[in-house]
């Protein structure tokens, strides 16, 4: 799988992305499409950007019994998205169900990675209102684990976690990490942070950045200096 480095379109409207994807006139960058967008703008959204010759993270986190997801799946497969995602929390029934689903009849599918532990869900959290006893990095693995053996492609996790995954699950188990800032950047809401050559270094395969980006005064100047620093 190639390093690239998936800019988080983190906007509410239609008229919002493409100010921003109008930008770029050299780079395609590979955007990241998640709820508050897809639910604001629908299927078209993706249908255009992709269009436009952007490749695709459709950011959905779909959780749910697997007959539902395994079609749902089949319904972003046929929007010919290049990623998307669930949560393993459903299960290795879920997420075979969901690789079953997303195949094509030519027998390609985009890239499929799970959502370990949301990163906001802190292991008190998880003891008290889950009633899971374990530490979190040891549920994370082994979530990561239990997904490898359903065969996704990968995880997203902190970039602090990423090392760890591909001990355990192989370097080709692919790691999608955000929570990336600039080393002179603001760091915003992100607690755990890393920077792009850092988290190079430490083997993530993508990093989703937002608002490094997205807010910049030169979105354009801001992605070229995350891919050279990541990408290299
Ligand atoms: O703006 P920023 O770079 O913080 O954006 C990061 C993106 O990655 C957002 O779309 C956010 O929802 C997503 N994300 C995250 N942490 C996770 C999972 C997803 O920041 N654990």
């Amino acid at each position: 799988m190639g390093k690239d480095v998936i800019v988080a379109c983190d906007f509410s409207s239609k008229e919002e992305v493409f100010a921003f994807l109008d930008k770029f006139q050299d780079e395609k960058p590979f955007v990241k499409i998640g709820m508050e967008l897809f639910y604001a703008a629908g299927p078209e959204i993706v249908r255009e950007i992709k269009k436009r010759g952007h490749k695709i993270f459709l950011d959905l986190k779909l959780h749910d019994i697997p007959n539902t997801v395994m079609k749902s799946m089949k319904v972003l497969s046929n929007l010919d998205v290049d990623m998307t995602n669930l949560h393993a929390a459903g299960t290795s029934a879920m997420m075979e169900a969901a690789i079953k689903g997303l195949t094509r009849e030519d027998g390609t599918r985009p890239i499929l990675i799970a959502v370990t532990q949301l990163t906001s869900t802190s292991e008190e959290r998880m003891r008290d209102e889950l009633l899971i006893d374990q530490p979190i990095d040891r549920v994370v693995i082994h979530y990561a684990m239990n997904a490898q053996k359903a065969g996704l492609d990968g995880v997203v996790c902190s970039p602090l976690e990423a090392k760890k995954v591909h001990e355990i699950c192989g370097n080709k188990f692919v790691t999608v990490t955000p929570g990336v800032r600039f080393a002179d950047g603001e760091v915003g809401d992100q607690v755990r942070v890393m920077t792009p050559a850092q988290a190079k270094e430490i083997g993530s395969d993508y990093i989703v950045v937002g608002r490094p980006i997205t807010q910049a005064d030169d979105p354009v100047a801001a992605y070229k200096r995350c891919v050279a620093e990541f990408v290299g």
